[in-house]
């Protein structure tokens, strides 16, 4: 059986591209058969991500002009150079070419959305039909624009990533209300996943205060007040209070790490750097994901 996992979330910048790629090949190293694709058609990146021109865009066979091989192109030996791996990793990018976000982004009437989605769960149906596909993990557009939409709509698994600031956690609570919802009505399960908290990157100035000392890893600095005094949120208690009012789940939140953070590039962690808390912190949470 085909699981299809999508990477969402109410603003950007909350990790998703960095999530989806390096799940994909994590699974890919359990040995996995995995196509990662992005459908963040607004804003693509997975292309930079991977630094790569494909011959045929997602966009090509949404506009029948290539098929589903022509379309998800096989990575394994782009990213791992010879070295042998149990699995394999297929990419789809979507075109960040301006016409091309355009064409896909104006509206042309409901009969021309409904023949996209169509398309959307076409490609789908033939990654799962004619590659064999075990894990298609879904990189999507933020916020609830017509193609984020799309791109939950043909998973089974949702992933909202979010960080901890307060916009976010607000956007998000509505998100999950008025649109997890209904995915969760059909079937799909969802979580949350609180990524890039604090505590690992202690300001300086912090480094001596009690709050830090007592609880280095679990404590978010929200700011320091007109008078210096430092107020703090758990992490835990946001995502207690999320569960609580929607009923959805939460996975154990991935740090922000500095290293990651001010690379000039972040590229697959859990391929190149194993050992990094990183890989080993995300696999926990794959493992969390895949036992349901
Ligand atoms: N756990 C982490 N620790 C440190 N840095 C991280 C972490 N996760 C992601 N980042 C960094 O955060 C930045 C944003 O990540 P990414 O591009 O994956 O977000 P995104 O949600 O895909 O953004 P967009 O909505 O613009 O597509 C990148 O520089 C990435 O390296
Ligand atoms: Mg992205």
């Amino acid at each position: 059986m085909t699981h299809c996992i999508a990477i969402h979330s109410y603003k950007g910048g909350t990790g998703k591209t960095t999530i989806a790629a390096n799940t994909a090949a994590s699974l890919a190293e359990t040995g996995k058969k995995v196509a990662l694709i992005d459908l963040d058609i607004y804003a693509p990146s997975l292309h930079n991500y991977f630094k790569i021109t494909p011959k045929k865009w997602i966009n090509d066979f949404l506009d029948n002009n290539a098929d589903v091989e022509e379309t998800i192109i096989d990575m394994t030996e782009s990213i791992y150079n010879g070295k042998s791996l149990l699995g394999k990793i297929y990419a789809g990018f979507s075109n960040p070419n301006r016409d091309a976000i355009f064409k896909f982004e104006i509206s042309n009437g409901s009969e021309y959305w409904k023949k996209q989605f169509r398309k959307l769960v076409f490609l789908r149906e033939q990654i799962i039909t004619k590659m064999d596909i075990d894990y298609i993990i879904i990189d999507t557009s933020p916020g609830i624009r017509h193609w984020s939409i799309n791109a939950l709509s043909i998973a089974d698994k949702l992933i909202l990533t979010m960080k901890m600031d307060d916009l976010d956690i607000e956007g998000t609570k509505k998100l999950l209300n008025e649109i997890y919802t209904t995915f969760v009505k059909f079937g799909a399960i969802t979580y949350i996943l609180l990524n890039r908290i604090s505590g690992y990157c202690v300001p300086v100035t912090l480094i001596n205060s009690p709050e830090v000392k007592t609880n280095p890893a679990h404590t978010y600095f929200k700011q320091i007040d007109s008078n210096n005094k430092l107020e703090m949120q758990n992490p835990q208690n946001v995502l207690e209070g999320l569960e609580e009012v929607t009923g959805i789940k939460y996975l154990t939140p991935l740090p922000c790490y500095c290293d990651i953070q001010f690379s000039s590039r972040e590229f697959l962690t859990v391929v190149n750097n194993p050992n990094h808390p990183f890989s080993k912190n995300l696999q926990h949470i794959i493992n969390e994901i895949i036992k349901e």
